[in-house]
C-alpha cells in the first residue's frame, strides 16, 4: 500500500564533460531523499536530465566542427555514466532534446502567446553568453557580467517577451501565504527583498540569432530562449501537453525542486509565474542549497582531479563520497570541500565509528558463539539506555529528512552508533567471556549490538548505497522484514538465528598524511613535506622570541599556555540580528569548532569560507547572542579595516602555531 505520491527533481544540467563534485551535490542530496521515500512507502518520481540548447553549445560544436546534436549526445552519455557509477536512482532523465519535450515546448510557447502572456518586441541590452543571462546596464558590473564577471555583447533584436511582470503581485501575496515555498527562508527574504519588491521586468524568451534551440512554430526565425525551454522539463517529463497525461496528473505539483542558489531566482520567480499562467498549481517547495567550494576558489575553476567525482569515488569508494556530501555541510549553507576534510570523514566517522563497531560485534560473535547468538540471554544494566538511545534515532531521521536537513539526520544516527560503542566499553564483553556463568548475560549483549548495528543499517541507506548490503552479509540477515524500514521502530528485529559472517574491512583507514602527500603530487608536482619544513620557526623568530623574553614581557612559558592552532572555515553564516557578527564552522584537524567572530562587516560569509586562520584554541566557550563560541580567530584591525590572520602557505588545519 502507497503512502502516496512523491516527486523531487534536480536542475537539469548544461552538458559539460567536465561535470566536478559540487555538480554531483544536488543529484545525490535528491537521490538520498529519493530513496528515503520510497523506503517509507511513497510512490516516487525522481526526475534529472540535461539542458542542452543554447548559444554556448553551438559555439563549442562550431569550434569542434560537429553539430551541435552530436556534442550533446557524446557529453549526456558520459553524465549518464556518471549517475550510474554514483547509483543515483533518477526514474526519468529528460533531455530537453528529446522530441517529446520540443513539441510541449512548443505548445506551451503557442499558448501563453495566444493568450497574450507573451508578445513580440524588441531587444536590446548585454548578453553573457557563458551563463546565458540578459543585463541591463545598470545590472552589469564594471561593465562586465555581474555573475561571472567576463565581457558581455550589446545585442538588439526581434524577441518575444513573456509578461513576468504581470504576475508580480499575484508571485509576492502566494509567497507571503505560502512561507515553506521558498526554503531556507533567508532565499525566500532575498527573493522577496531583492527581486520582487525592487520591481519585475518583463522576460526576453525568444532568439534569432542562433538557431541552436526549439524554434517557435507559428514564426520560424526565432528559437525558445533558455529559461521556457529549461524550466518546462519539470511537466514535459510527465507527459503535460502529449497523448498521455497520465504521470502528469499523479505527480504535479512537484514536492520538491532541489537546485543550487544561483538558480532560485529562474524557480521562484519565472517558473512559478509560468504555472501561473498556464493555469497549473505551483510546486510545493523549491530547496535552494548552498555551493561546495574549494579552499582559495570555486570549484568549477579548478581543473584537478582532486574534484574529479571519477577520480574521488574510485579512490575513496562511493559510499565515502555520498556520506561526505551529506555530512559535512548543512544543506542550505555554503561549505567547503577538501581532500583533508573528506579523509577525516572517513576516518573518523566511517572506519572509526561505524566500520569498527561492526567488525568488533562481528569477530566478538564469531569468537565466542562461533557465529550464532544463542538465544538463552540475560539483561543487565546499560541495554535499557542503549535501547533508547538508538530508538530513538528513527522518528528523529524521519523529522530531519521531512525539512531535508540530512547532515543532521545523519547526526542522528551517529549518536546511535556512538552509544553503541559506549555500550561495548561500559559492558567489557571480553571480561564477561572470561567466566562461563555470565554466557547468557555475553550473549545478551552480543545480541544488542548486533541490533543497534541492524537498526544503524536500515536508516543509512537514503545515503549509502553499498554499505548496508554489506553490513547485512556481515550480520547474516537473510530476512528482508529485518531491513524494512518499518522494523527499526521497535527493538528486537534481528533474529537470532542469523549467523554472522566476518567480511571486508568497510572502511579502511587512510592515512591522512600520505594521502595529503600524494593528493598534492597528483595535483601540483608539488611535494607538501617541503611546504611542513617552511612551517618551522626562522631564525628570525626565534631571536624576536628571545627578545621578548629578555625584555621580560611575557616568559615563554606564559606564552606557551595559549594553544594557536591553524584552522580552516568550512562553513560560515550571519548571526540573524547582529551586524556585526559571523558564525563560522572551522576544521581543526579531525575536530571543527563553532565560533562566533565580529567580523562580518569585513568579510562575506562567503569569502570567509576556505581561509586557513589561526584559532586561540584553548580559550573558554563563552556565549555571544546565545550561540557558543569556542575559541577566537586572530584578526588585526585599524579603524577602517580589519585583516585576518591567515596561512600564507598550504597547510592542514590542527597544526599547532608556535
Ligand atoms: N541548466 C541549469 C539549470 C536549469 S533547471 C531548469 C544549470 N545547470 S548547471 O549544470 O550549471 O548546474 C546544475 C546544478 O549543479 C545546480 O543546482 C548548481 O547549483 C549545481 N552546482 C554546480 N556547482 C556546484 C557547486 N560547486 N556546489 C554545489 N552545487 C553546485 O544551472
Amino acid at each position: 500500500m502507497t503512502k502516496g505520491n512523491f516527486y523531487i527533481t534536480t536542475p537539469i544540467y548544461y552538458p559539460s564533460d567536465k561535470l566536478h563534485i559540487g555538480h554531483s551535490y544536488t543529484t545525490v542530496a535528491a537521490d538520498a531523499m529519493a530513496r528515503y521515500k520510497r523506503l517509507k512507502g511513497f510512490d516516487v518520481m525522481f526526475l534529472t536530465g540535461t539542458d542542452e540548447h543554447g548559444q554556448k553549445i553551438q559555439r563549442i560544436a562550431d569550434e569542434k566542427g560537429v553539430t551541435p546534436k552530436a556534442y550533446v549526445d557524446n557529453i549526456v552519455g558520459g553524465i549518464k555514466k556518471l549517475w550510474e557509477l554514483m547509483k543515483i536512482s533518477n526514474d526519468k532523465f529528460i533531455r530537453t532534446t528529446d522530441p517529446y519535450h520540443e513539441r510541449a515546448v512548443q505548445k506551451i510557447f503557442k499558448r501563453l502567446y495566444d493568450q497574450g502572456d507573451i508578445y513580440k518586441s524588441e531587444y536590446e541590452g548585454w548578453y553573457c553568453t557563458p551563463c546565458e543571462s540578459f543585463w541591463t546596464q545598470t545590472q552589469l558590473n564594471d561593465n562586465k557580467c555581474p555573475d561571472c564577471g567576463r565581457p558581455v555583447e550589446l545585442t538588439k533584436e526581434e524577441s518575444y517577451f513573456f509578461r513576468l511582470s504581470k504576475y508580480q503581485n499575484a508571485l509576492i501575496q502566494y509567497i507571503e501565504e505560502h512561507p515553506e515555498f521558498i526554503q531556507p527562508e533567508s532565499r525566500r527574504n532575498e527573493m522577496m527583498n531583492n527581486f520582487l519588491k525592487v520591481g519585475l521586468e518583463d522576460l526576453c524568451v525568444s532568439r534569432t540569432t542562433f538557431d541552436w534551440g526549439i524554434p517557435v512554430e507559428f514564426d520560424k526565425g526565432h528559437v525558445v530562449y533558455v529559461w521556457i525551454d529549461a524550466l518546462s522539463n519539470y511537466i514535459t517529463a510527465l507527459g503535460y501537453l502529449s497523448e498521455d497525461e497520465s504521470l502528469f496528473e499523479k505527480f504535479w505539483p512537484a514536492n520538491v525542486h532541489l537546485v543550487g542558489k544561483e538558480i532560485v531566482r529562474f524557480h521562484t520567480i519565472i517558473w512559478p509565474a509560468m504555472l501561473m499562467a498556464l493555469g497549473l498549481p505551483l510546486p510545493k517547495q523549491v530547496f535552494g542549497h548552498g555551493w561546495l567550494v574549494l579552499a582559495g576558489g570555486k570549484m568549477s575553476k579548478s581543473k584537478g582531479n582532486v574534484v574529479d567525482p571519477v577520480v574521488l569515488v574510485k579512490k575513496y569508494g562511493l559510499d565515502a563520497i555520498r556520506y561526505f556530501l551529506l555530512r559535512e555541510v548543512p544543506f542550505g549553507s555554503d561549505g567547503l570541500f577538501s581532500n583533508e576534510a573528506l579523509i577525516g570523514r572517513i576516518n573518523a566517522d566511517l572506519a572509526n565509528d561505524l566500520g569498527n563497531l561492526v567488525s568488533r560485534t562481528v569477530a566478538m560473535i564469531d569468537k565466542y558463539f562461533d557465529g550464532i547468538i544463542p538465544d538463552e540471554r540475560a539483561e543487565g544494566d546499560f541495554d535499557q539506555d542503549l535501547m533508547e538511545t538508538v530508538l530513538a534515532a528513527p522518528a528523529k531521521v524521519d523529522e530531519k529528512m521531512d525539512s531535508l536537513e540530512f547532515s543532521a539526520a545523519l547526526v542522528e544516527i551517529w549518536k546511535a552508533i556512538s552509544r553503541t560503542n559506549k555500550y561495548i566499553d561500559e559492558t567489557a564483553p571480553w571480561l564477561l567471556a572470561k567466566d562461563e556463568s555470565q554466557k547468557p548475560r555475553l550473549a545478551q549483549v552480543m545480541y544488542n549490538l548486533a541490533e543497534s548495528i541492524r537498526i544503524v543499517s536500515v536508516l543509512i541507506q537514503p545515503f549509502m548505497v553499498e554499505t548496508p548490503e554489506k553490513i547485512w552479509e556481515q550480520l547474516g540477515i537473510l530476512d528482508a522484514k529485518e531491513t524494512q524500514w518499518d522494523s527499526v521502530y521497535s527493538w528486537g528485529g534481528y533474529q537470532s538465528g542469523n549467523r554472522v559472517q566476518k567480511g571486508v574491512v568497510l572502511f579502511p583507514r587512510i592515512d591522512l598524511e600520505q594521502e595529503m602527500e600524494d593528493l598534492s603530487k597528483l595535483e601540483t608536482g608539488k611535494d607538501l613535506s617541503k611546504q611542513k619544513k617552511a612551517g618551522k620557526k626562522t631564525d628570525h623568530q626565534e631571536k624576536e622570541e628571545k627578545k621578548e623574553q629578555e625584555d621580560s614581557l611575557i616568559t615563554i612559558d606564559d606564552f606557551a599556555k595559549i594553544q594557536f592552532r591553524t584552522v580552516t572555515v568550512i562553513e560560515a553564516e550571519k548571526v540573524e540580528g547582529a551586524d556585526k557578527l559571523l558564525k563560522l564552522k572551522v576544521r581543526m584537524g579531525d575536530e571543527v569548532r563553532q565560533v562566533v567572530s565580529g567580523i562580518a562587516k569585513y568579510y562575506t560569509p562567503e569569502e570567509i569560507i576556505g581561509k586557513n586562520l589561526i584559532l586561540v584554541a584553548n580559550l573558554k566557550p563563552v556565549k555571544l547572542r546565545g550561540i557558543e563560541s569556542q575559541g577566537m580567530i586572530l584578526a588585526a584591525s585599524d579603524d577602517n579595516t580589519l585583516s585576518l590572520v591567515t596561512l600564507d602557505k598550504a597547510l592542514q588545519s590542527g597544526l599547532k602555531v608556535t
